[in-house]
């Protein structure tokens, strides 16, 4: 039921692979969330393309000309969510710090989607950072947002294997691929009231494994075959 759907705006930066995937999740009609705008930070984000082609309402909004203003960024900002009747915002890629004072207005109505298993690697290079680490497990998180920058609470998350060969390249697509699956996911969860923050906290109103994705699915547990 269309009327029934949360206005929802993704707010990028570039290429927009996470953008794409909420389009597609969002075509199906049971989906919760309808998105009525597509925000950008850059005139030359390639994500802008992915929503004209999807009918979508595109805003620029330059971040740069502001310099150190975030405040004045953010008004223009809210200016124009205020006017697509935004509920519900989609952090994808959106390589702009948010002020306090945004991210308080917004708050248990804004998530963010990073590429690590948080609070592991915060910030940029996430990929190198994990390789670098030696960590077996790496992946990625739905959260939140809170004035912290990669914090909040999870709504979401998938652990991928880090391989042997792996390189920065091949780490980053294995890990994309499953940003793919849990974006769409948490924006429904968000937008039907599924998963709801309260007292600093994700509620979900489903089984808590249902935030966690692990590619591939884990065999039984015991010794290496080679072993047993
Ligand atoms: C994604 O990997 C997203 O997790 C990351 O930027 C990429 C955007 O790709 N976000 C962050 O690092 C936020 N701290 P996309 O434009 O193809 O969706």
């Amino acid at each position: 039921m269309a009327e029934l759907k949360r206005r929802a705006a993704v707010l990028i930066s570039g290429r927009g692979s996470n953008l794409g995937a909420l389009i597609a999740a969002a075509r199906h009609p049971a989906y919760p969330a309808e998105l009525a705008l597509v925000l950008s930070n850059k005139a030359d984000a390639a994500g802008l393309d992915r929503a004209r082609e999807a009918g979508i309402a595109t805003a620029v909004v330059e971040s740069r000309p502001f310099g150190r203003d975030r405040a004045g960024f953010e008004a223009v900002m809210q200016a124009r969510l205020d006017e697509a009747g935004i509920e519900l915002i989609a952090l994808a890629g959106f390589m702009r710090v948010l002020t306090e004072d945004f991210v308080t207005r917004w708050s248990g109505r804004m998530l963010n989607i990073h590429p690590s298993l948080l609070p592991a690697f915060p910030g940029l290079d996430t990929h190198a950072r994990a390789l670098a680490a030696g960590v077996r497990l790496h992946g990625c998180t739905v959260h939140f947002v809170t004035p912290g920058v990669d914090e909040g609470p999870v709504i979401a998350q998938a652990a991928v294997p880090v391989l042997p060969e792996d390189d920065e390249p091949a780490l980053a697509a294995r890990v994309l691929a499953q940003e793919h699956r849990i974006y769409p996911a948490a924006l429904a969860w968000a937008a039907s009231g599924a998963a709801r923050l309260e007292e600093g906290r994700v509620v979900l109103d489903r089984p808590m494994a249902e935030g966690a994705f692990v590619n591939p699915l884990p065999g039984p547990p015991g010794l290496p075959t080679e072993m047993a």
